[in-house]
């Protein structure tokens, strides 16, 4: 039985069109600014973002990176929610590597309050660090998928403006959230200082994500890129498969959205299980499996003996996320075995 492979968009496999395009791509060494296909993309996602320049990386990870490193001087402090990416998974490279100072902020599911921030920014007392930055995610990762509406996002952008902070977005899946919201990405980068969003994921590329911002700013963030080895030769044959990912792969996001829907209601009908309905906004699913009464790991196991492969969110929770890789076909064919390894 071939397994179904719901753990992550960052399973998904270059398309056929990738591969030609690696193929075909002009290529140059891009540390001398000399890749052509590199130059390509990060003219396509500047375009597409509406902001002046952007920047090539290997990961969404470096991309966050770069960004702080960019944003920051040693001992400043970011702003950020304690469940985003950045400071829950990131390895502590904000902290460890840009030398600056979490102040992790509660959320709503991934929802900052507007005037929660606004009361968390310290301001005139020598004592505290100097806020420099606040970090914003959508979709939001830890809270399944949520969607960030933009009218919230542009509050929040705005109280940071009014104290003189810079606000760098993690949209690692922007694409995903601007379709929910029915507009383009460029809309979320409108507000914001610098945007990462990822090429890998929902996009399929092998890997890539790109920041963008002014000039000024990307200059910076090409630097702290290279300060911490992310300095790149021939990636061209990573912008090629960017491109094919920027022409053709962002509109597709939609079907995934819907198959995870209808996972998700199809889930809620397994008894034991529990999902909120509300929250399945984007290709994730979280599933809340207490009503089962078995452990986790026992769980886990039992899903994977019958050929369903999701991520585990112990102590309670397990996650879907719905990919290229999948069909309504695929996405029928896992309830059924869900219901079977459950009963
Ligand atoms: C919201 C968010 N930001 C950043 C990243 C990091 O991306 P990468 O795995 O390419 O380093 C991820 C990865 O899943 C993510 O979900």
């Amino acid at each position: 039985m071939e397994p179904i492979n719901l753990r992550s968009d960052t399973q998904t496999l270059p398309t056929e069109q990738m591969f030609e395009a690696i193929k075909r791509a002009p290529l140059g060494d891009d540390t001398a600014d000399e890749d052509p296909t590199v130059q390509k993309l990060e003219s396509m996602a500047a375009e597409i973002m509406g902001k002046e320049a952007a920047l090539l990386v290997i990961s969404g990870t470096m991309g966050n990176l770069v960004s702080l490193m960019a944003h920051g001087h040693a001992g400043d402090e970011v702003l950020l929610d304690r469940e985003s990416h950045i400071f829950y998974y990131e390895c502590g490279s904000l902290a460890g590597v840009a030398g600056l100072m979490p102040m992790p902020l509660d959320s709503e599911k991934g929802m900052l309050d507007p005037d929660h921030l606004q009361g968390a920014i310290r301001h005139g007392n020598m004592h505290h660090p100097v806020p420099r930055l606040l970090c914003l995610e959508n979709t939001h990762n830890r809270s399944g998928g949520r969607v960030m509406p933009l009218e919230l996002h542009r509050s929040l952008c705005a109280v940071a403006k009014e104290h003189g902070l810079a606000v760098h977005l993690d949209g690692a899946r922007i694409f995903n959230a601007a379709i929910c919201e029915g507009v383009e990405a460029r809309f979320f980068a409108q507000d914001v200082d610098s945007l990462m969003f990822c090429l890998s994921k929902g996009l399929s590329c092998p890997l890539g994500s790109v920041v963008v911002g002014s000039r000024s700013f990307i200059e910076k963030a090409d630097w702290a890129r290279k300060r911490i080895g992310g300095g790149m030769r021939q990636a061209g044959v990573i912008a090629a498969a960017g491109i094919v990912a920027l022409e053709s792969m962002i509109d597709r996001l939609e079907d995934d959205h819907r198959h995870a829907r209808v996972l998700a209601e199809g889930l809620l009908e397994i008894p034991g299980l529990d999902v909120d309905l509300e929250s399945v906004e984007s290709n994730m699913v979280l599933v809340d499996h207490s009503g089962t009464d078995m452990a986790h790991e026992a769980l886990m196991e039992r899903l994977s003996k019958a050929g369903v492969l999701v991520s585990s969110r112990p102590p309670h929770h397990v996650r879907f996320v719905t990919n290229r890789h999948h069909d309504s076909d695929t996405i029928t064919e896992a309830l059924i075995r869900v219901k079977a390894a459950l009963s």
